[in-house]
């Protein structure tokens, strides 16, 4: 062998060696290799490379680091459109899709209907074209008939195969899939732009769309964006006949395929398919916005015809959206309770993850600036979990120009006196006394269901109390005479008989309950009821001093402060004073020690079936169990209902055991 045809033989088994190690590494997640040994093979590579161009192979593993930069995008058109699925959001809508597949197909309806399901990957889609194994062009899905040419952004990534790993590759074949960048690397990538000063992506697949919407590959390169493959366009091939041995197929070729899936037959299997990765996608690597459900059989699939662009024989199962977008159509400042000034957009409705959301907070005006957020301006919402919606980003290509800057100004909107920041706050606080906003709020949060609990108290009644006179302190409610309240708009006989008989049962409310309903800042439900059981009555907790508090467990020295705050202010005491003139708060119960749930911590998640939130946690509670409302390794147990959120999903990530009330109730009874 002459020495350059041993050169030219080296290349050719460097990047043999290269792409190998590649498949290993990226899609089997199997190295062989250590990352100095893989450094070095690719370094020889590179070098002879650069001393021979002549011999540098099309699909030479050296390519994926990025060619020149390109002044724009060139239109490909697909070989066979790329088309797009029918969405189905809850049970009963893939189960009206599965009996419409059994008309289709011409089945009875009680015949079970074989599904192939697997990840709906949340990315961009992409169709790759392999012509005698050889990757040769990527495009973006377009309008489904063309796209954009991004072969060179796309053969940056390495589980892309830039060859086929078979000895007998199709003469030419389309490959569909999805590009995504990895939640830790969108974290990670975040952090890069912010550091730089430069434009935040709302979410991982806005990242990956943009990271192959570029025109220099480089920036490609230093994305670790990853495909996954779920189908094929065009082809020359023989292939199989289900979509199972399609992946599988996929797989051997070098791809990377939905880890998830499975056959599944009839609508049972389907379900539970999608509740099971419902509850494991927090712990994915990566964002799925559900599931995809497709017949197996490609002979019915194309049975069952197509509309519209959509093949009827599948469809995206999906999860309800967490994220979505509106318009700020103002930006009005709250004021709580505490006298806390808040801003709050006010948005075009629009349903987030289920619910209708027209308020999100902006929190402090560092949110505000760091976010860039401006009235007008088209942002993406974020609903998660139990969560009060929050705007996350805003969608910049959205402006036109006519959006305003908002500033949190440094008077109360209420009462127009001077906000004050306290040292080492962010927010801004109103601090006068008669601040009516503040009344309102101290009221409201005072007579509701988890505190005092008077019923038919609503806001719109509140705030008429307030405006008339009638009340300005807790206590003034328990003076309030059907004959007053009969003077107000929108009460007659019986709404005002009602009420005052409410306010006059509400007067033996549990301690713990009256002192959660004093409002007192950083003291919730918990601390509350750990407060009732340590001191046993108000005047005790009154008195209490900074070294008493904090020896509670779980009473921090931010949280002494607050409540040493409340009750040296002379008004406070006042208040207090005049309040337990009409109230008589019950003494806790003595701790229950040796419950049947004793020493346990129980996380409450969703909607229970028959009990609601306070019926389950006083149950909890009385059976010697903490509740707490948060997940942690602590936990013992998540007790979960319907729709549970982001807990639930903290549960099976953390391997914390997941109960139903059935399971609960059983627990108290057996034990
Ligand atoms: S199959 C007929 N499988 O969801 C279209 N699509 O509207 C066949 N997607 O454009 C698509 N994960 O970009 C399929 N496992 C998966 C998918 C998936 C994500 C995307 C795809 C498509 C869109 C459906």
């Amino acid at each position: 062998m002459t020495n350059s045809q041993s050169l030219r033989a080296r290349i050719h088994e460097l990047a043999e060696l290269i792409r190998n190690h590649d498949h290993r590494y990226y899609v089997l997640d199997d190295p062989e290799l250590t990352d100095a040994e893989y450094d070095k093979l690719f370094r020889e590579l590179r070098d002879l490379e650069g001393a021979h161009p002549e011999w540098v192979e099309p699909d030479s593993p050296t390519h994926r680091v990025g060619g020149a930069v390109l002044d724009k995008f060139t239109k490909l058109k697909h070989r066979v459109p790329m088309l797009s699925l029918a969405n189905a959001l809850s049970e009963e809508e893939f189960i009206d899709f599965d009996q419409r597949v059994h008309k289709f197909l011409d089945r009875q309806p009680n015949l079970e209907l074989e599904y192939f399901a697997e990840l709906k990957f949340d990315g961009l889609s992409i169709n790759l074209t392999y012509e005698e194994g050889l990757l040769t062009h990527a495009a973006t899905r377009g309008d489904g008939e063309t796209g954009e040419e991004v072969t060179q952004n796309v053969r940056t990534i390495k589980t892309v195969p830039l060859r086929l790993t078979t000895k007998s590759p199709p003469r030419i074949i389309e490959i569909r899939g999805e590009i995504l960048l990895p939640k830790k690397d969108f974290v990670a990538l975040n952090q890069e732009q912010e550091k730089k000063g430069e434009k935040l992506f709302a979410n991982p697949r806005n990242a990956a769309a943009g990271s192959i919407r570029q025109l220099d590959p480089k920036i490609a390169a230093e994305r670790p964006l990853v495909l996954f493959a779920y189908g094929v366009g065009m082809t020359d091939y023989s292939m199989p006949e289900t979509l199972a041995a399609y992946e599988d197929l996929l797989a051997t070729w070098g791809f990377l395929v939905s880890p998830e899936r499975k056959i599944c037959r009839g609508v049972e299997d389907v379900l539970t398919f999608y509740q099971r990765i419902k509850k494991i996608r927090a712990q994915l690597e990566f964002e799925i916005d559900g599931t995809v459900i497709k017949l197996n059989r490609l002979a019915e699939v194309d049975q069952a015809g197509y509309i519209s662009r959509n093949p009827r024989g599948m469809i995206a199962f999906k999860f309800p959206a967490s994220q979505e977008t509106s318009v700020i159509e103002d930006i009005v400042i709250q004021v709580g309770r505490t006298g806390t000034l808040t801003p709050v957009a006010h948005l075009r409705p629009v349903r987030v993850g289920g619910v209708m959301v027209s308020r999100a907070t902006l929190h402090n005006q560092d949110e505000i600036d760091r976010k860039d957020v401006r009235i007008g301006d088209t942002v993406v919402v974020q609903r998660a979990g139990d969560v009060i919606p929050e705007v996350v980003s805003v969608v910049t290509e959205k402006r036109t120009g006519n959006e305003r800057r908002f500033v949190i100004p440094d008077h109360c909107p209420i009462c127009h006196s001077k906000a004050e920041r306290k040292e080492g706050e962010v927010a801004l606080r109103c601090v006068a006394r008669n601040c009516v906003a503040k009344l309102r709020e101290r009221i409201r949060h005072f007579v509701m269901k988890d505190a005092m609990n008077i019923d038919g108290l609503g806001e719109k009644i509140v705030e008429q109390l307030i405006d008339e006179g009638l009340v300005k302190t807790f206590a003034d409610l328990f003076d309030v005479t059907k004959e007053q309240l009969l003077e107000l708009e929108g009460f007659a006989e019986k709404s005002a008989d009602s009420l005052v008989q409410a306010i006059a049962a509400s007067i033996n409310p549990e301690l713990e309950r009256l002192i959660f309903a004093l409002g007192i800042r950083h003291v919730g439900e918990r601390t509350a009821k750990l407060l009732s059981q340590h001191f046993q009555t108000l005047n005790d907790l009154a008195k209490a001093r900074a070294e008493e508090l904090e020896l509670i467990q779980e009473i921090g020295p931010e949280v002494s402060k607050a409540i040493i705050e409340f009750f040296t202010d002379s008004e406070h005491q006042l208040e207090t004073k005049k309040l337990l003139d009409h109230v008589n708060p019950q003494k806790p119960k003595a701790k229950i020690s040796g419950g049947k749930l004793s020493g346990l911590t129980i996380v409450i998640t969703g909607t229970l079936p028959t009990l609601s939130r306070s019926e389950a946690t006083k149950l909890i509670e009385e059976n010697g169990a903490k509740t707490s409302s948060s997940v942690s390794k602590k936990t013992n147990y998540v007790l979960a209902g319907a729709e549970a959120g982001s807990k639930l999903d903290k549960a099976v990530e953390l391997g914390v055991a997941v109960i139903n009330e059935q399971q609960l109730l059983e627990m108290i009874e057996n034990s």
